[in-house]
């Protein structure tokens, strides 16, 4: 029996799904670019990855004149033209693309049940992120140190990760991905150091700020030599008997430290908030623009054109930035994150839960070795989801005493 005493934000949430139309967003109450800190104050000083937008539109209103001036922009302009979307099967094409641009778009990598068992999780752990009061007349609460309307399912889990959830634990080992990350680590002794990924509501009318995920600390130790001669690099030595500069800059090149598959659960459309992707910055040492030094290709450098079940293999390093969802629809992107096979065990955190480890092919067991919790010991955070920092932080406290 449904329960009259809902109220609207209650139902709306109830109904939400994380692709089609929905009532979810859109709330002219929040502010462009308002963030929070780590305890929910406005306004704070640091305003962590919440990087104003100076050309947003000043209004989040669906037919708002300004929302409509950029929607009609994005309409003529949105998407990379000639973007190439690989098939599954064409793992050294995808490759070479990955090696190219710092990015491939790969379809049909999720069968119609792992894509219907992955949107279901989506769904679920954003109402649990949107379900907490907003403050004064506002319908949400922003995440700490981001933008209106956008939230990360990794930084919401006060365990950082995603790993105790089974949809996003059993999209590790796909038989369609595999090939694909192996041929890019060129062996399948990489590990997964997480899982999580970022999702926008409709009506995140501002431009998240271009970035690298993670800078690159460049150090060229023997088992990063050692992959880049697996990946085809030849070594040459220069006139002292070292490495040459253009051998260690290729080196550095081919051997990401982390790759990353976003997954997509519905269309990406020109409308609905698609990824940015800039072409061969994945090498870049300098910062990217920042958003008022974009320039205007770079805002329309997009993913217009993936759809539901692919995914685009990201090298972490390569710039990138979320984009105005002006459309009715929530665009969710859940990742896994896959370390290369010269990284060590330093910085990797236990966040899968034993019982779900359990749960995994002895091949996908073997790639979260260094992040498998012991048995009978609960991950610490694991389940618990806020878009508040602090308040993340107390759950987890509460749940470990
Ligand atoms: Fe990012």
């Amino acid at each position: 029996m449904r329960d009259t005493n809902r109220t609207p934000l209650q139902s709306e949430l109830e109904e939400m799904q994380v692709y089609g139309e929905t009532r979810v967003g859109w709330d002219e109450n929040t502010p462009p670019n308002e963030t929070v800190d780590a305890d929910g104050n406005l306004l704070p000083e640091n305003r962590g990855f919440g990087v104003s937008d100076p050309n947003s539109p000043k209004c989040r209103i669906y037919d708002d004149p300004e929302v409509e001036a950029l929607r009609a922009r994005l309409r003529q302009r949105n998407g990379i033209r000639g973007l190439e979307i690989c098939e599954p099967t064409e793992v050294k094409k995808a490759a070479r693309i990955f090696r190219r641009d710092g990015f491939v778009v790969v379809k049909d990598l999720l069968n119609a049940e792992q894509l219907a068992r992955w949107r279901e999780g989506c769904a679920e752990a954003l109402r649990e992120i949107l379900s907490i009061p907003g403050q004064g007349n506002r319908k949400y609460v922003t995440e700490t140190g981001r933008l209106p309307h956008r939230y990360s399912y990794g930084t919401s889990s006060a365990s950082r990760q995603m790993l105790h959830h089974p949809a996003w634990a059993s999209m590790i080992g796909l038989p369609t991905t595999t090939p694909i990350v192996t041929e890019i680590f060129g062996s399948s002794d990489y590990r997964v150091w997480g899982s999580g990924g970022d999702l926008c509501l409709p009506g995140a009318i501002e431009y998240q700020h271009l970035h690298p995920d993670g800078r690159d600390p460049q150090h060229l130790s023997e088992a990063r030599i050692e992959q880049a001669k697996r990946v085809g690099v030849e070594l040459h030595k220069d006139d002292s008997g070292n490495l040459s500069v253009p051998t260690q800059k290729l080196i550095m090149e081919m051997t990401p430290p982390t790759v990353t598959i976003n997954f997509v659960m519905c269309d990406l459309t020109w409308e609905n908030g698609p990824i940015r992707q800039i072409p061969g910055t994945h090498t870049m040492q300098q910062a990217p623009p920042s958003p008022a030094d974009e320039p205007e290709w770079m805002r329309h450098s997009t993913l217009v054109g993936a759809t539901a079940g692919s995914g685009v293999f990201r090298d972490n390093r390569a710039w990138h930035g979320a984009t105005p969802n002006l459309s009715k629809e929530i665009r969710a992107l859940p990742n896994v994150e896959y370390a290369a096979p010269w990284r060590t065990p330093q910085g990797f955190t236990k966040s899968m839960p034993h019982e779900i480890w359990e749960t995994l092919t002895p091949y996908t067991q073997k790639l979260c070795k260094w992040i498998k919790a012991d048995p009978g010991v609960w991950p610490t955070g694991a389940g618990i989801m806020h878009p508040l920092a602090n308040k993340r932080a107390e759950a987890a406290k509460a749940q470990n005493s």
